[in-house]
C-alpha cells in the first residue's frame, strides 16, 4: 500500500527531454527551499512552503531531472474582484512563486510547470490565474505573455526594495 502510494504521487504529469514533471512530495520541500534561495530574491519560511503545499497539492509541482528537483511552481486559490470582469466577484488561482535553477533555463522547464500549475488550479474550478512579476523581470515577463497572461495593472512600490510589479492575469473560464 505504501508503495503504491509512493509511486502514484511520483506520477510523471508531462516530460520535458529527459525531465519529470510531477506532483510535490512533501519530501521535495527541503530542495524547493534551496532554489528558491538562489533564484528569487523572495524568500518564506519553511512554514510557508509547507502550509501552501498542503493546501493545494494539485499546483504545487516540481521538475526533476536524474533524480534532482530542479524547478517549483507553487500556488494558491483566493476569491476576491475579477481581473478581467467589472464588479465580478471569482475564485482565482495566485502563482505565488516559480522558478528553475539557472543551468536548467530555456529547455521548456518553466512553462511546463506553468502549464500544470494551471491545470491545477483548474482541478479546483478556477475562474482566473494571476501572478505579480517585476517590471525588470523581462525573461518572466516573456513566458507570461507566451501562456496568453496580460498585464493588467502595475503595482508600485510592490517589492521590499521598492520596484514596481506587473500584475499579469489569465481567463480560465
Ligand atoms: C522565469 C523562469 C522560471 C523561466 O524558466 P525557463 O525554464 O527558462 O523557461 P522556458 O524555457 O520554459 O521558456 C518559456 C518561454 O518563455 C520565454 N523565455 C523564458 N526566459 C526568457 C528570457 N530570459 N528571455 C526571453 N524569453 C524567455 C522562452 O522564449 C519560452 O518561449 P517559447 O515557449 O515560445 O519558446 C526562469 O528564468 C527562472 O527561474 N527565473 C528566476 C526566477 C524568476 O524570475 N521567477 C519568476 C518570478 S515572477
Amino acid at each position: 500500500m505504501f508503495l503504491f502510494l509512493v509511486v502514484a504521487l511520483q506520477t510523471a504529469l508531462r516530460k520535458v527531454g529527459d525531465c519529470v514533471i510531477r506532483r510535490c512530495d512533501e519530501s521535495d520541500l527541503a530542495a524547493v527551499i534551496d532554489i528558491n534561495m538562489v533564484a528569487l530574491p523572495e524568500h518564506y519560511s519553511d512554514y510557508f512552503f509547507e502550509s501552501i503545499h498542503r493546501e493545494l497539492p494539485e499546483a504545487f509541482i516540481v521538475a526533476e531531472l536524474d533524480g534532482k528537483v530542479v524547478g517549483y511552481i507553487m500556488c494558491k486559490i483566493e476569491f476576491g474582484f475579477s481581473n478581467f470582469r467589472k464588479l465580478g466577484f471569482v475564485k482565482k488561482g495566485h502563482v505565488v512563486s516559480v522558478a528553475v535553477l539557472e543551468e536548467h533555463r530555456g529547455k521548456g522547464l518553466g512553462k511546463a510547470l506553468m502549464l500544470e500549475g494551471i491545470n491545477g488550479v483548474m482541478h479546483k474550478k478556477s475562474d482566473e490565474i494571476y501572478l505579480e512579476v517585476r517590471v525588470s523581470n523581462t525573461g518572466a515577463i516573456k513566458m507570461y505573455e507566451r501562456l496568453a497572461f496580460e498585464i493588467k495593472s502595475r503595482l508600485r512600490s510592490y517589492y521590499r526594495d521598492g520596484e514596481d510589479a506587473y500584475l499579469m492575469a489569465l481567463e480560465l473560464s
